[in-house]
This record gives structure tokens, C-alpha cells and sequence, in this order.
């Protein structure tokens, strides 16, 4: 494996953070892809290792490879998540959902006893908003009235994609949200939770108990610890 890859890095150094068995989180993006691959050569090599994913991308993959699944409604007891992330400020929370993923990533993440971030280290910010725009699950009906409401906390864009607007696993649209350097993630993730029509935002706020950097050396950065 090509280590010097550092999103690879990372993922590879998830490994050591995964129980000998039991139910794993699977992120979305291209770093937890990575991770995913790792899985299933676990899995191959007699390693007990069930998935919950969190994105159809993610369930595709996942199950190609062969690695066995939990369904989609739950509860489930998820031992330990691993995922990727858009940025990571230095209390180690989190803006994630540039693979519109965000709201599967967030449930699974609130069922996991232990969530793990990994990432490069040009996803490192001091403050949330530096580098990524806000990404907010929106449903479709009346969602430009819903863009109306999310303009008094930045300035939001429809993502779209090669001229159609981007869709979300469950059918919903996403809104970027320029809302600058974020001085209280909380209380703007409460404020955008309070708007009609937003059916989750791409906020984590102290919800990465781990995080990963790929790089040479790799580093592991603990909530709480971090400084
Ligand atoms: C998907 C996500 C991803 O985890 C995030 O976009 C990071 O992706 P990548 O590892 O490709 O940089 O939140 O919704």
C-alpha cells in the first residue's frame, strides 16, 4: 500500500482503532473508500466484520467486495465509525457532507460508541468556515423559500452538477452555506436546525472522538486532547 499517499496513510491507520469483531461504521468520500477496501481484506482474511454504510455509494462498494452488511433501518450497535471529512478545526469538530452524505454520516455517527475522522492535513483549519462552505440537506418542496431563510446566516448556493441539481441518497437537495469563519458551530448548527425544510446540515460539533492525518508521520489527534 502506498503509504505515502497520505489519505491512504490514514486509512490505513484506521485500522488499528477497529475492534478483532464486531459492527463497523463505513464513511463515504474518497478517503473512506480507501478504508473500505481495507475492510474487505480483513474480512477476506477470517476478521468478523459487519458494515452499516453510509451511502449508496458506499453499500455498492461495500458489498462487491464482499463485505457482509446490517440492514438499513437498525438500532444497531455500531462499535466504531470511520469517515472522512471536508475540515476539521482545532477542537476537532467538523464539516462534512461534500459527498452529499452528511445526514446517513451523521445517524450513523450518533449510533457509533466511537467515531474516527480520517483525513489529509489539508483538511485542517483553526476555525470551521476557513476553507468549506456549510453543505445543508434541504427538502425540494418550497426549497427556495428554504434558501430564503438560510440567507440570514451566510450566503447559500443550490449545488448542482453538470447542470442538474445535485440529489442526495433520499431524493433531497443540498445547499452550500457560505457563512464565513464560524465563531459557534452549535449555535449555528441549532439556528439552521430551527428552519423549515433543512433536514440536516454538515456541521459535527464534538462528534470526531478520533482523528487521523494522514502524512508523514501520521498523527492521531484526540478530542479533548487536542491543542
Ligand atoms: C461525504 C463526506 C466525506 O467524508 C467528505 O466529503 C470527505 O471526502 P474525501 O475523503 O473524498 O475528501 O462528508 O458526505
Amino acid at each position: 500500500m502506498d503509504v505515502t499517499d497520505p489519505k491512504r496513510a490514514a486509512a490505513l491507520a484506521a485500522l488499528q482503532e477497529l475492534p478483532e469483531h464486531g459492527v463497523i461504521g463505513l464513511g463515504t468520500g474518497s478517503t473512506a473508500k480507501l478504508f473500505i477496501d481495507e475492510v474487505a481484506r480483513l474480512v477476506r482474511a477470517g476478521r468478523r466484520l459487519v458494515g452499516v454504510p453510509t451511502s449508496e455509494a458506499s453499500r455498492a462498494q461495500a458489498e462487491a467486495l464482499g463485505v457482509p452488511l446490517l440492514d438499513d433501518v437498525g438500532p444497531w450497535e455500531i462499535d466504531v465509525t470511520v469517515d472522512g471529512a471536508d475540515e476539521v478545526d482545532a477542537a476537532l469538530n467538523l464539516i462534512k457532507g461534500g459527498g452529499a452524505a452528511h445526514t446517513r454520516e451523521k445517524i450513523v455517527n450518533h449510533a457509533s460508541r466511537k467515531n474516527v475522522i480520517v483525513v489529509d492535513p489539508a483538511k485542517l483549519s483553526r476555525r470551521l468556515g476557513e476553507k468549506w462552505h456549510v453543505p445543508i440537506e434541504v427538502l425540494p418542496f418550497g426549497h427556495a423559500s428554504t434558501a430564503r431563510a438560510l440567507g440570514a446566516h451566510g450566503t447559500p448556493s443550490l449545488r448542482t452538477r453538470e447542470g442538474a441539481n445535485v440529489r442526495t441518497d433520499a431524493g433531497n437537495l443540498i445547499y452550500d452555506l457560505n457563512a464565513g469563519v464560524i465563531a459557534d458551530p452549535a449555535a449555528l448548527d441549532a439556528a439552521l436546525h430551527a428552519i423549515p425544510g433543512v433536514v440536516e446540515t454538515g456541521l459535527f460539533v464534538a462528534r470526531a472522538d478520533v482523528v487521523i492525518v494522514g502524512g508523514l508521520p501520521v498523527r492521531r489527534l484526540e478530542r479533548g486532547a487536542a491543542g
